[in-house]
């Protein structure tokens, strides 16, 4: 099966705007001629409308780092799904374990918020990942099983197909701690195996899995190799053009 491919780069708070447009015009000197790989990059919103300005020139599409479940309303600091439509966003990142972690945001929050960027045709990456503790008392299956089926309950197959799932454990994000390729295609053919129970065959063969934690050059050829890893989602060495393509050359 020929899936998709597929790098985003998550800045999570990094960059203001100036710094975005320097990072846009390393990369257009460093893009190779043509990649089959689709890129992405989540600046922060506050970076979104410059990122607008030159990620086209480079064939990159825009992702939000996270949203709001409501349209509008008196919700102070909060940004909604058509907000992001305005600023040229086609993907948002729904569930990442910093929000889940960090902020406290429930599996039913992030359904709300699910909801409401389908609503709005954004395309979904959600994350889903296990803590150091769940994973040493062997709950992984059932915390990946937990977090996938809340956030597809309503989904249609059709919807479906314009998402990404990125598997992210929680002790490999920002901790320099890699999973082991073989624990990287554990999880996501467990991942795949559950959307083929829930949808069928099809929906499940074409479905990215990203991984995400401490992603590297160095280190992602061994996992990118694995069958069913369809690319990765990046945090401190995306922040670089440099860096972020060397992942990319991993994946070609
Ligand atoms: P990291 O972050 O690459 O810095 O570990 C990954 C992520 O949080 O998506």
């Amino acid at each position: 099966m020929n899936r998709r491919k597929i790098l985003v780069a998550n800045w999570k708070m990094y960059k203001t705007g100036a710094e975005t447009l320097l990072f846009f015009e390393e990369l257009k000197s460093l893009l190779p001629q043509k990649t089959s790989v689709e890129m992405v990059v989540a600046p922060p919103f506050t970076s979104l409308e410059a990122a607008s300005k030159l990620s086209k020139s480079c064939g990159v599409k825009l992702s939000a780092q996270n949203m709001h479940w409501e349209e509008k309303g008196a919700f102070t600091g909060e940004i909604s799904a058509s907000m992001l439509k305005a600023l040229f966003c086609e993907y948002v990142i729904l569930g990442h374990s910093e929000r889940r972690h960090i902020f406290h945001e429930t599996d039913q929050e992030i359904h709300s918020k699910i909801k409401a960027a389908l609503q709005h045709d954004l395309k979904i990456i959600l994350c889903v990942g296990e803590n150091l503790e769940e994973r040493e008392s062997n709950q992984t299956s059932s915390v990946l099983e937990k977090q996938l089926l809340s956030g597809l309950s309503g989904v249609s197959k059709a919807q479906l197909s314009q998402w990404v799932i990125a598997y992210e454990p929680v002790w490999a994000i920002g901790t320099g701690k890699v999973a082991e390729p073989a624990q990287a295609e554990e999880a996501h053919r467990f991942i795949r195996r559950k959307i083929w129970d829930t949808y069928d065959m099809d929906v499940a063969a074409a479905l990215p899995i990203l991984y995400g934690g401490s992603v590297k050059a160095e280190n992602f050829k061994a996992i990118s190799s694995q069958p069913n890893v369809d690319g990765a989602l990046v945090g401190g060495a995306s922040l670089q053009a440099k860096s972020f393509i060397e992942i990319l050359k991993q994946m070609t």
